[in-house]
């Protein structure tokens, strides 16, 4: 069966913000991704709004509710973010870690750390009241501890950070360690009943293996996509992707 593809449009938002414009919509990025036949519109709503801000979600999930496809929102567990969330009511939701002074999310929750576990406890509990069959997803690394912590906060998917792999891909180092850590982390939510999402640095290049070894159902992807539109266009950016998921390349 073919992975899902999730979307990032938060780097055409990037792009706007750049110069405080109107231009260029996320909500034009979001129709076109959705006529290209994408399977959900992710993006991440920061705590310091540097680039999606507040409207943008409204606006980009009246456009998938239309479609019929999910808005996967991804959040910081705050609570200025959690008002909003609740608000926009969307499909599904991603728990992940966030430093006001990184460039980009740096790896998964650390559930190691009792305060953090429990605060994304109580979060998930938070949205499960407050938004009706919402779907949560804690991004997180695909380490045994972890994933055993995960498996007592019963979310409906974890979304692995892919961060290091694609970073060693791209760095042309061996990333059969990561291969091999995903095959395990696999077999351990095996009968779990938990999704297995992955997620973070992905290019169309490092996506292969990943489909090659068919154990991810759903894939989000954000800077690599966009950047790559800039040349060749959204819509053939996407395809991009959407043929590497139907192996078609
Ligand atoms: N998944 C999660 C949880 C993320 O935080 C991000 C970045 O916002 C992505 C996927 C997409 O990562 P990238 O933009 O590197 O493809």
């Amino acid at each position: 069966m073919k992975a899902r593809l999730g979307v990032n449009i938060d780097h055409v938002a990037t792009l706007r913000q750049a110069r405080g414009e109107f231009y260029p919509r996320v909500t034009r990025a979001a129709e076109l991704v959705i006529a290209t036949g994408a399977d959900q519109i992710t993006m991440h709503l920061r705590e310091d709004r540097r680039h999606i801000q507040d409207q943008d979600m409204y606006d980009v999930h009246k456009l998938t509710k239309s479609a019929g496809i999910p808005l996967n929102f991804e959040m910081g567990a705050n609570e200025d973010i959690i008002d909003v969330a609740l608000k926009v009511k969307p499909e599904w939701i991603c728990l992940v870690p966030e430093k006001r002074e990184e460039k980009t999310t740096e790896g998964g929750l650390n559930l190691k750390d009792p305060n953090t576990f429990e605060r994304i406890e109580s979060c998930m509990a938070r949205l499960r009241t407050g938004i009706e069959n919402v779907k949560i997803s804690l991004f997180v690394e695909a380490e045994h501890e972890t994933i055993k912590l995960c498996q007592e906060l019963k979310p409906e998917a974890v979304e692995i950070h892919t961060g290091e792999y694609a970073k060693d891909f791209l760095e042309n180092k061996s990333i059969q360690k990561h291969l091999d850590t995903y095959k395990q982390t696999f077999l351990q939510l095996e009968n779990s009943g938990i999704g297995f999402h992955a997620g973070h640095g992905l290019t169309v290049e490092s996506l292969r293996p990943l489909v090659e070894q068919s154990l991810f159902i759903e894939y989000n992807i954000g800077h690599a996509l966009i950047s790559e539109s800039i040349f060749i266009g959204l819509e053939a950016s996407v395809k991009e992707y959407l043929d590497v998921l139907t192996k078609r390349t």
